[in-house]
């Protein structure tokens, strides 16, 4: 058990771990927070403290990023995250995210829920009968993205150089950073860069109703935004749909239903359970470990600890959702968590606004997994797990179906 603390102190994450679940229990038991000397972070691990931190206007994304910017120089990716949702505090915070809220109302999730099934299907259709296959390559990798570009209007032929980007927001939005990330994340902003500006350029010219339309201008409000805000409302998007969250929930939910299998037979048998099913996923192995790190603005007292005024801070949202004072036996997978009121999509300040499209793309997934195969197993010792920073799942997982 103790074997991961010196691992934890170095990424609290425990990337490429297989359960890091006992060792968060064991510290969680220790105290709901403990600092970690890799990220020179505090690390919430508990629930009733994550949540409260979720909800506390005295940490600040902002300060995080001034001391970002302070380490790696101005005019670096850090900077321009300064007006990314993620990032902002406050008022100008509350107002952004009212108007991406509204420009996200405007999609119709039922036809987009007919485009995600219709995708899913062509990709299980190429699973030849009784095969073995990697569901990361066939279908996770693809569907995000596919989404995500049908919403931002994105052609065909370019959805893939897109796609090759997303890994160098993602570096640059670690916990640990380093002068490779920051760059990686220069690089990544001047692709989308070049690509979207001349796209954002043609709807201001002529708005056609899509997400992007929307973006630019609400009727309703007075939110005006630049380009470059613009630019990174659409690369957040992109980073928070694709590679990471929902590519790696697609995995673990599919992973989930092969291990209990008579959990995936009820599910099979009354679909009304799908969106439990989701649900517990979520909450049993979150697809984002943990929260962007804020910084207290003045001493807070956390189970006892003081953290200082500048002080980083996050939450171990995998840890919180394993806390045995909210979730009984929270290493049992169980469909009958109902409210299931896990951590996953951060509900406080900056509560995840595409937890509708995350919850949608899930239910679609697993109901088509139902509708093609009668059981699944899942080969451990042939999948591979991603070892990323705050995030995770697996880069490979091989499956059986049988039909
Ligand atoms: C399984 C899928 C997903 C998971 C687990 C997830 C999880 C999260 C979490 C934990 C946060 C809070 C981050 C923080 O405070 O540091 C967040 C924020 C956010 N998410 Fe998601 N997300 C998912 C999918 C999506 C999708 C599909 C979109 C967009 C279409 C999206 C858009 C956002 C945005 C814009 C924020 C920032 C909100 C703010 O700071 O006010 N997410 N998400």
């Amino acid at each position: 058990m103790d074997l991961y603390r010196e691992a934890f102190s170095a990424n609290p994450c425990l990337p490429g771990v297989d359960d890091p679940y006992a060792t968060y229990a064991a510290l969680r038991q220790e105290c709901a927070v403990h600092w970690c000397e890799g990220p020179r972070l505090w690390v919430i691990l508990a629930y009733a403290e994550g949540l409260e931190h979720m909800r506390d206007p005295r940490y600040s994304r902002q300060d995080h990023l001034d001391k970002l910017i302070a380490r790696f120089g101005a005019q670096r990716i850090f900077e321009r995250q300064k007006f990314d949702i993620p990032y902002m505090d406050g008022e100008q915070h509350s107002r952004m995210r009212k108007h991406v809220t509204q420009a996200y109302r405007g999609i119709n999730l039922g036809d987009l829920s007919i485009f995600t099934r219709q995708f899913v299907d062509r990709c299980l259709a190429a699973v030849p009968d009784q095969s073995r296959f990697d569901l990361v390559a066939i279908l996770a990798n693809l569907l995000p993205f596919m989404v995500t570009s049908e919403l931002m209007g994105v052609p065909a032929d370019q959805q893939l150089e897109m796609a090759e980007q997303v890994s160098g927001f993602v570096r640059a939005r670690g916990l640990t950073q380093t002068e490779e990330t920051a760059t990686g994340g220069d690089d990544a902003i001047a692709v989308y860069r070049h690509y979207f500006l001349p796209l954002i350029q043609r709807r201001r010219a002529e708005p056609c109703g899509d997400l992007l339309s929307r973006l630019i201008a609400d009727p309703g409000e007075d939110v005006s935004l630049s380009d470059d805000q613009l630019l990174l409302i659409i690369s957040s998007n992109f980073y928070s749909a694709s590679v990471y969250t929902l590519r790696l929930l697609i995995g673990t939910l599919a992973r989930a239903m092969a291990l209990h299998p008579d959990t995936y037979s009820r599910v099979r048998s009354d679909r009304r359970l799908i969106p439990a099913a989701v649900e517990e996923v979520l909450r049993w192995d979150a697809p984002a470990q943990a929260l962007n790190a804020s910084v207290a603005t003045e001493d807070l007292d956390v189970d006892g600890r003081t953290i200082r005024a500048g002080d980083s801070v996050t939450v171990l949202v995998g840890a919180a959702n394993h806390d045995p004072r909210v979730f009984a036996d929270p290493t049992a997978f169980r469909l009958d968590r109902v409210p299931n009121p896990h951590l996953s999509f951060a509900p406080g300040l900056h509560q995840c606004l595409g937890l509708h499209l995350a919850r949608m793309e899930g239910a679609v997934v697993l109901e088509a997994l139902c509708d093609r195969f009668q059981a699944l197993s899942c080969d451990d010792a042939a999948s591979r797990r991603m070892v990323a920073d705050r995030f995770r799942g697996h880069d490979r997982l091989i499956l059986e179906g049988r039909r």
